[in-house]
């Protein structure tokens, strides 16, 4: 059967948000942020270059603070952990839609798309979607990619050796893990091309900052091309069923009463985002804190086995996803000291609480890859945890652990300088050039 669908997603990368620094500042020591800044300012361009004495300012001053937008920011482990576990809070997505933006914007087809992702689900929605897909990212069946993860991060140094430059981001962290989620997806290899280009804009639309009506113009349009091409992908896998997840969910979605089709594509579209861009930045931003402390480096590459410990603590460090939220569904009489009325929002800073002295006693702001009982909160927690965490986790391990082994003369052209994305939630790096 022939596996012609055409490729016209345009900036289709993009779809879910597609969805470090060495920093200065010592446990106790003064932090080095203006007293007069609002204290929770994350789309400000020194907040995106390093959140982390902005961190350290609202733990140590206004753990439970109330932002310009009326949510509260939780900056503390404790709360932050106890939120994404508490069944007293959930997503409660279309509401909280409506209270920010109007009974309107569930119109915006990007906002009835997202209602139908698994991550903005409460149970027993949220069960019922995540429970026809879980199997596919089992520690075993996950374990047993590790021989494709390493060919391809084979090839991708094969490809740029003789060079002596590349952009580690463009040019290595991104092709591993976008080819392995078409691998899943079961994207045909002829259609990936255009995945590979995609521009890797967006990630706005995860952002604790409302949305202009022309970002939501764009978001509204790159979603239609994303559905467009994956609509093709379910006629394609229809006639010619495949070992994927797009045919599981087909059979799930004509079994009758499992999943809608709104659903199916939209958590099609949810996995295909949250799979690659959260990915590439956790082996950009880890790349990013290891050449910045040559100890460390010099460390790992005595000790190669230390590298499953050293993803944990890049993880920890510098988190590529920085934060997640929760909605109180009934009034919390006590959270951090605050009550919190039913339907307010809490923000919880992920990246915050992986650096919360009161969990990481030894020095938080330091990287240090031999760190003992790192748990970072990165991958979330309770039932919305990561789906894809031990997936990410060995992509990096192999992406990392390969480039220093088979370029060990690589160094970062200009470590002290990044260029950041301008998002918040999402944090990773626009281009990480290197030579050797
Ligand atoms: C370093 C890489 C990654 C990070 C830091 C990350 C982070 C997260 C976080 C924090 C959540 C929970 C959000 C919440 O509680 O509201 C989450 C959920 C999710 N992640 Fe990841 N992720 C990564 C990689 C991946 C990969 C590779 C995939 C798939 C191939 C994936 C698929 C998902 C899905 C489907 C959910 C929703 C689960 C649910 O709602 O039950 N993620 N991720």
């Amino acid at each position: 059967m022939s596996e012609h669908v055409q490729t016209q997603v345009g900036s289709g990368g993009q779809a879910v948000g597609q969805v470090g620094g060495q920093i200065g500042a010592q446990v106790g020591a003064p932090v080095d942020v203006q007293a007069s800044e609002p204290l929770f300012n994350p789309l400000s361009p020194d907040f995106i270059r390093d959140p982390y004495p902005h961190y350290e300012r609202l733990r140590n001053s206004d753990p439970m603070h109330v932002s310009a937008h009326g949510a509260f920011v939780a900056s503390r482990h404790a709360e932050v952990s106890q939120v994404l576990r508490d069944k007293r809070f959930g997503k409660d997505f279309v509401e909280r839609s409506i209270r920010r933006y109007g009974p309107q914007i569930m119109d915006e087809p990007i906002f009835r798309s997202m209602s139908h992702w698994m991550l903005q689900q409460d149970p027993p929605d949220h069960t019922r979607l995540r429970g026809l897909v879980v199997k596919a990212f089992t520690a075993r069946r996950v374990e047993d990619m590790r021989p494709r993860i390493q060919a391809i991060v084979d090839e991708t140094i094969d490809a740029v050796a003789d060079q002596g430059h590349m952009d580690l981001i463009e040019d290595f962290a991104f092709r591993l893990p976008v080819t392995i989620i078409c691998d899943m997806l079961g994207i045909p290899e002829e259609h990936r091309e255009v995945f590979y280009k995609s521009s890797r804009g967006g990630g706005r639309i995860l952002d604790p900052v409302p949305l202009t009506p022309e970002e939501i113009a764009e978001a509204n349009m790159v979603n239609a091309m994303t559905k467009m091409y994956f609509e093709q992908l379910f006629e394609l896998r229809r006639r010619s069923p495949g070992d994927d997840l797009t045919t599981q969910l087909i059979q799930a979605e004509e079994a009758g009463d499992k999943l809608s089709n709104e659903e199916m594509t939209a958590n099609i579209i949810l996995l295909f985002g949250a799979g690659h861009e959260t990915t590439v930045n956790l082996i950009g931003n880890g790349l990013l804190a290891l050449y910045r402390n040559p100890d460390q480096l010099a460390l790992l590459r005595a000790n190669p086995s230390l590298i499953a410990n050293a993803i944990e603590e890049f993880l920890r460090y510098d988190s590529s996803v920085q934060m997640t939220g929760r909605v109180a569904l009934e009034d919390i009489e006590d959270l951090g000291g605050k009550p919190i009325p039913k339907g307010e929002n809490v923000l919880c800073l992920l990246g915050s609480a992986n650096r919360d002295p009161a969990v990481y006693p030894q020095r938080p702001d330091l990287l240090d890859i031999t760190r003992p009982n790192v748990k970072p909160l990165s991958f979330g927690g309770g039932i919305h945890f990561c789906l894809g965490a031990q997936l990410a986790r060995i992509e990096a391990e192999v992406a990392i652990s390969t480039l220093l082994r088979r370029l060990p003369e690589l160094k970062l052209d200009d470590p002290e300088n990044p260029k950041w994305r301008p998002t918040f939630v999402l944090r990773g790096l626009k281009q990480l050039p290197a030579s050797w």
